[in-house]
């Protein structure tokens, strides 16, 4: 295989409107980094890009939800996702940002180089707008339902349920999300990249020479946007938040996001080169170079077919592959963040890795950063959906890390130290038998499996493959036996040479493949190799990927440390407790609003006369009973005394407290409220809850307590 004279890995760029949460990990991110790490061991040229996307209509919406300006949005969240890749180790040789200056000029010389070229068309069209906020509204400043699923949680540019593409146009009953008006047609123009004159271009380099080399999701993926007809595309937006369209008399227009967003790995390597004393061009000039984007699937149209248009008509290089992974769900369901579905890798680094003043927990640090990486690669979604679940995380840990690897490494170092004085045995050639010589074999092949399998972004192969070889190594071990040969040796009250020399080689090789196994998982587990390294009193240079396979890794007399436990075990508990706190966070709802403060919903009910209002009872009570309704987790049947009665009231709040927790609370009732049923009972009225932005249910109750049964107007 003819290697590349440099690589530029590129991880997609993550929106800086919230923290990202492990279905983003295990898409864009651990397999680049993991990438990476394999090509660093073999020490090619290798430049890993990464950085916050600071534009688009996400921010600006984002900014309104938590009552501040846009800026503070993406200097809140640059920060934040910064310190959670590197908390998770993500080994970015920059993690840039699309709002630095550097990044600005980048894009608007790329959209100057093509509209001065003629590559881009001017076009007048008829584009929705908000009367009452003054603004057209593109992507994410309009929703409906979407034509693909039906979900009313689609917007201008994406369905968030299905994951489709869309257009303002193709919106059923478009409402403004600015205003939560229905929107008019104002004229307006603007720039667009005309993608079917590339149309041949794309089926070639797509369709034909890359085929058999991408994954089978993401040349269908293409097909379909190909077959489907490639229509011109708006690279511009009337928008006051991005990147200013370079052109005069263009004022309040700016790229699309899309457009100035991937260009950000481009200016990522201008600055990175800055800050190395390096050249940046030969990354994304030179033909020598490899250029791959990691993304996840929502991404591949942008990847695959627009960006790839844009490079080429500047001239640059095209990506070599573009290995997206699908999605990751979640406890049996998608991942989502209007519904709090999700672990946050903040989550994760909180319950796992380190303490709130950053040091490392006692029970967590670099072992617990490895563990998930650990399952995330083993369930990594890259030919489907696949799903994360905390049992399932307990079993890759349990089973697998600990009863497999960490046990191969435990026992190895126990032995050696106990029936060869702590030092690296020698190995004697002559009575060599074939069990070790299927282990010797054994290894070689493993490495030859793991490097084929990374070359082909085949990362759970890899990672599978590695454990394999521990198993290998603990069946070796059981077979040989060393502790009985030991135990045999002096029966007999005088030692036997040949037993020794037995012992000897066992332990040798299994000390060789301790050292080759810190090798071959250093890509993925990046803290266990370490670990394995000061155990066996190696530098990191041992790690590079031309000695995995070696049978000399360590030399004969070498006096290694004690062992060190690799691996924690995950207790039931932790686990029952993750799941707990994921299913009390949901927020059930049927609108995207769950999470916006009240202010933002915007959607005001009509206005009533007084009449209207002094038509409900509203009267104070305490809750003197409560328990749960059966097959129904939302609801919790309460007894209201409202001091002149007491009614039975079925409330959805279970899922914000519990039965015991409520009995004794003075609460606000609807008493005439005509009766319904629910799950069977009748509830007579209703208690007066109010939500707060992170969806949890409150009393609304009396400042101080007061009679059961007062009025409240
Ligand atoms: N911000 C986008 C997302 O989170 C990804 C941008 S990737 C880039 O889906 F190529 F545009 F940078
Ligand atoms: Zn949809």
């Amino acid at each position: 295989m003819k290697q590349p004279k440099r690589y530029l890995i590129t991880s997609a760029l993550p929106y800086a409107n919230g923290l990202k949460h492990i279905g983003h990990l295990a898409g864009a991110y651990l397999p680049a980094d993991t990438y990476v790490r394999y090509l660093r061991a073999q020490k090619r040229d290798v430049v890993f890009v990464c950085g916050s996307d600071e534009h688009g209509t996400a921010i600006p919406i984002q900014a309104k939800k938590e009552c501040t300006t846009p800026k503070a949005i993406i200097d809140k969240y640059h920060e934040a996702m910064k310190q959670d890749f590197k908390d998770m180790a993500m080994s970015f040789d920059i993690y840039h940002r699309t709002s630095a200056p550097i990044h600005h000029e980048t894009a608007r010389d790329f959209f100057t180089s093509l509209n001065d070229r003629g590559e881009l068309e001017i076009k007048e069209s008829e584009q929705y707008f908000d009367e009452e906020a003054q603004i057209f509204l593109a992507d994410r400043y309009i929703k409906g339902t979407c034509p693909n699923c039906g979900s009313d949680r689609a917007f201008g540019d994406q369905c968030e349920n299905c994951g489709r593409t869309l257009s303002p146009d193709e919106l059923i009953n478009p409402v403004s999300t600015l205003s939560g008006k229905v929107p008019v047609k104002k004229k307006t123009s603007h720039w667009y990249l005309p993608l079917g004159k590339h149309e041949t271009f794309l089926r070639e380099w797509i369709l034909n020479d890359h085929k058999n080399d991408w994954r089978s999701t993401v040349v269908g993926q293409c097909k379909s946007w190909i077959e489907g007809g490639l229509q011109s595309r708006a690279v511009t937006r009337d928008l006051n938040w991005g990147v200013k369209v370079p052109v005069i008399n263009a004022d309040g227009k700016v790229l699309y996001v899309w457009f100035d967003a991937p260009i950000g790995y481009i200016s990522a390597t201008k600055q990175w080169a800055l800050d190395n004393g390096k050249a940046w061009e030969p990354y994304w000039n030179d033909n020598d170079t490899k250029l791959l984007h990691f993304i996840g699937k929502d991404n591949i149209v942008f990847h695959c077919i627009i960006f790839p248009v844009m490079l080429k008509l500047h001239g640059n290089i095209l990506p070599e592959n573009v290995p997206a992974n699908e999605f990751l769900n979640l406890e049996g369901d998608k991942m989502s963040t209007s519904r709090n579905w999700k672990l946050e890798m903040r989550d994760y680094i909180n319950d796992f890795v380190k303490n709130a003043d950053g040091t490392d927990k006692e029970n967590g640090g670099g072992q617990c950063v490895d563990m998930l990486r650990y399952y995330l690669t083993q369930i990594a979604p890259e030919t489907k959906d696949s799903e994360f679940t905390w049992k399932g995380f307990q079993d890759a840990v349990n089973s697998e890390l600990v009863a497999i690897f960490g046990n191969f490494v435990n026992r190895s170092f126990v032995l050696m130290h106990k029936l060869c004085n702590g030092k690296v045995p020698l190995f004697h050639n002559d009575i060599i038998d074939d069990k070790d010589k299927d282990l010797i074999t054994r290894i070689a092949t493993a490495k030859e499996n793991i490097t084929a399998s990374l070359e082909a972004y085949r990362f759970r192969d890899a990672m599978f493959e590695i454990i394999d070889l521990a198993r290998a190594g603990n069946k070796y071990m059981q077979e040989k036996e060393p502790w009985i040969v030991a135990r045999q040796a002096t029966k007999a009250g005088v030692p036997i040479p040949e037993a020794q020399e037995q012992i000897d080689n066992c332990l040798h090789l299994c000390m060789q493949l301790c050292a080759n196994l810190a090798i071959l998982v250093n890509p993925f587990l990046p803290f266990t190799a370490k670990k394995l390294c000061f155990m066996l009193k190696v530098v990191d240079k041992m790690l590079h990927w031309e000695n995995a396979g070696s049978m000399k890794l360590l030399s004969v007399g070498y006096s290694l440390r004690a062992p060190e436990l690799l691996f924690r075990k995950i207790e039931d508990a932790e686990i029952t407790a993750q799941v707990e706190k994921l299913k009390s966070g949901l927020i059930k709802t049927n609108n995207n609003n769950a999470k916006l403060t009240p202010a933002m919903k915007q959607e005001l009910k009509p206005i009533i006369q007084f009449d209207d209002f002094a038509k409900i009872d509203l009267k104070t009570g305490t809750i003197i009973a409560a328990e749960k309704v059966e097959k129904a987790d939302k609801l919790l049947k309460l007894e209201v005394d409202l001091g002149f009665e007491t009614r039975t009231i079925v409330s959805g709040i279970a899922l914000h407290y519990t039965a015991e927790e409520i009995i004794g609370k003075q609460v606000t009732v609807v008493t005439n409220l005509a009766p319904r049923k629910m799950k069977g009972i009748e509830s007579n009225g209703m208690i007066l809850m109010a939500e707060d932005q992170s969806g949890k249910l409150h009393f609304i109750k009396p400042e101080t307590t007061i009679d059961k049964g007062s009025n409240v107007s």
